[in-house]
């Protein structure tokens, strides 16, 4: 049975994880139906954006499917989280832009799915945390490290070592989600977003996202060589040249990802 529902609405496709019943939580099935579809948008240019949500009003996602987990060996375990961080990582790799609508409990690796998403717009119902220690483990899908990279190392240590939930608010403030509105709003307000950006030039939104994730990890001087790179992708783009005519003729541009 598929693990996701996907709705296509021309460059944005939305996903909802179908797992309502289980508070969308994460098993091997949806692991590997995750990782077909995330090859197949990175293998066109059709799909520029997806909104990544969890059916129901209750949970985005609740992490690792713990009634799963509990049936697995240490090696079966191993082998799941090694998938789970090639599939989150590919996330951050791909040209497209994913945006989580975070509509209700983000847990564990929900948070982690989140985190590995460009931009976050949570439920005014929603609350996050990374509650792994909870269980007497820690997170494994990346958590630890992206999460610090995003908010600072003393506020992912107050979130990750208590394994405490934030709500919308918090969340917002602590810079974990970019945006909060009404549950019953959170999917459109993503989509609208996602419109946003697929409004503009392919090329350029794609290089522009990979100057920001690559360039974190970099010294400034290194970080601003790395701007220059992907400028460079940029400046030889018919694009480009299109974004300066439509200017000139007071139009919309009309942009081909060339
Ligand atoms: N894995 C597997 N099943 C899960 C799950 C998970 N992570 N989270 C919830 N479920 C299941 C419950 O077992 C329950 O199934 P059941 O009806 O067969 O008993 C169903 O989803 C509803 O959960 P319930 O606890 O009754 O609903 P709730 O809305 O009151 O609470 C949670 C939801 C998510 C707060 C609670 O279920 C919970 O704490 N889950 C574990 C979260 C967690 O620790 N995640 C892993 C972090 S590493």
């Amino acid at each position: 049975m598929p693990e996701f529902k996907i709705d296509a609405l021309e460059a944005v496709e939305i996903w909802t994880i179908d797992g309502e019943a289980r508070r969308n939580s994460i098993n091997r099935d949806m692991v590997q139906e995750l990782e077909k579809m995330l090859g197949r948008v990175s293998s066109t240019r059709d799909v520029r954006a997806v909104v990544l949500t969890g059916a129901g009003d209750k949970a985005f996602c609740a992490g690792a499917d713990l009634k799963e987990r509990a049936k697995m060996s240490q090696a079966e375990v191993r082998a799941f989280l090694a998938t789970l961080r090639r599939l989150l990582r590919s996330f951050e790799a791909s040209d497209c832009v994913f945006i989580a609508a975070i509509n209700g409990l983000a847990l564990g690796g929900g948070t982690e799915i989140a985190l590995c998403c460009d931009l976050r717009v949570a439920s005014s119902t929603a609350e996050l945390g990374l509650t792994e220690v909870k269980l007497g483990i820690i997170p494994g899908g990346g958590g630890t490290q992206r999460l610090a990279r995003l908010v600072g190392p003393a506020r992912a240590k107050d979130l990750i070592l208590t394994g405490r939930r934030v709500g919308a608010a918090e969340a917002l403030n602590l810079g974990l989600v970019n945006r909060v509105v009404p549950l019953a709003a959170v999917v459109d307000a993503a989509v609208e977003l996602a419109s946003q950006i697929t409004a503009n030039a392919p090329l350029a939104v794609a290089a522009a996202k990979h100057a920001v994730d690559l360039g974190l990890d970099l010294n400034l001087d290194a970080g601003l060589a790395l701007e220059h790179q992907q400028y460079e992708v940029v400046l030889k783009s018919e694009d480009r040249l299109e974004g300066l005519r439509a200017f000139l003729e007071k139009r919309a541009p009309r942009y081909q990802g060339r």
